[in-house]
């Protein structure tokens, strides 16, 4: 069986990142590809993590290059082409410049990857792999955001931090647009399936879901110069993962939604299966009226930001 082939469009923080993650899950052989001005360091990062390999024998191959040819016949490619975001900006922000990239980049994955699962990480995410999807004219199971996967990350995270006990053991989904109206669902959150509302206090509760909804900003603030890229990796690799294996996991990612959820034309976070089929199916369940009402919240913002990318 040949190797798989894992494209990363985009080789910056996030981008080594990945390249880092998959190496060390033997996912395949990688390339990084990245702008001309930007060729120098994605070959040095190649070259680095092909020097980091031998200790414990991960046999993939790592290569850079700024020609766009280097993703052909990609199994997945990941997009992190873009700008991430400075203190005091909204991931909205990113808008105008991210878009120009994207359509860039879906030409280029369109001539070169035409078969590939892709995954979405720029930002502003609701409205880049929706403008992906278009300009690309994938089918929809073909492209994915990744979004829930981080937050919901974020969201046990900081469950575990509040009650001590191992993050393995608590189970959280975050749904909807991947901004500050996100809905971070606490009926649903538990610790080894006890639910939280047993195990932690109502306004405490209440705290970290609002830390979570602003948890990539308070990373942005820290840094002063730039974004969140390690847990961003991970849970891209999670999707990536799934699909090249098979998996069937059930991650809240951001899918085209046809009726579910009443959301109709969108991609959203929603729980969503990954397997060799791609997004194979999205899981719809019954929402309370205060969630419905979040959702839908948090639905008119996405579509605000979609309208603006005039596609
Ligand atoms: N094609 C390929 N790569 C590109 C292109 C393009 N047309 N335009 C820009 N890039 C590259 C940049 O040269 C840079 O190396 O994308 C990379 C982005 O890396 P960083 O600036 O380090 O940003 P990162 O932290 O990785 O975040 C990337 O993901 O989470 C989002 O908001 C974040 O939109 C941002 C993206």
């Amino acid at each position: 069986m040949s190797r798989k082939k894992i494209a990363l469009i985009g080789g910056g923080q996030i981008g080594g990142n990945l390249a880092l993650i998959a190496a060390q899950k033997e996912l395949g052989d990688i390339v990084i590809s990245d702008i001309p001005k930007a060729e120098g360091m994605i070959k040095g990062k190649a070259l680095d993590l092909m020097q980091l390999r031998p200790h414990d024998g991960y046999d993939v191959n790592i290569e850079g290059s700024s020609d766009p040819a280097i993703i052909s016949g990609a199994d997945v490619v990941i997009i992190t082409a873009g700008v991430p975001r400075k203190p005091g900006m909204d991931r909205e922000d990113l808008l105008g410049i991210n878009l120009k990239i994207i359509k860039d980049v879906a030409n280029n994955v369109k001539t070169h990857a035409p078969e590939a699962f892709v995954i979405v990480i720029s930002n502003p995410l609701d409205a880049m792999v929706y403008a992906f999807y278009k300009l690309s004219g994938f089918p929809k199971n073909q492209v994915v955001g990744m979004a829930g996967a981080l937050d919901s990350a974020r969201f046990r995270t900081f469950i575990a931090m509040e009650t001590g006990f191992s993050v393995q053991d608590v189970t959280c989904m975050v749904l909807g647009g991947h901004g500050d109206s996100m809905v971070p669902l606490t009926r649903l959150a538990a610790v080894g399936g006890i639910p939280v509302s047993e195990l932690i206090p109502e306004e405490r509760l209440n705290a970290i879901v609002e830390r979570v909804r602003f948890a990539g900003g308070e990373i942005v603030k820290l840094f002063g110069n730039g974004s969140a890229y390690y847990a961003p990796a991970q849970s891209a690799i999670e999707m990536a993962e799934s699909y090249l294996r098979d998996k069937k996991r059930v991650i809240p990612c951001a899918s085209y939604c046809e009726g579910e959820f009443g959301v109709d034309g969108y991609f959203i976070g929603v729980p969503s299966v990954i397997g060799s089929g791609g997004v194979e199916r999205i899981l719809e369940f019954t929402l309370t009226e205060e969630e419905k009402a979040e959702l839908n919240a948090t639905l008119e913002k996405v579509k605000k930001t979609v309208a603006e990318t005039g596609l």
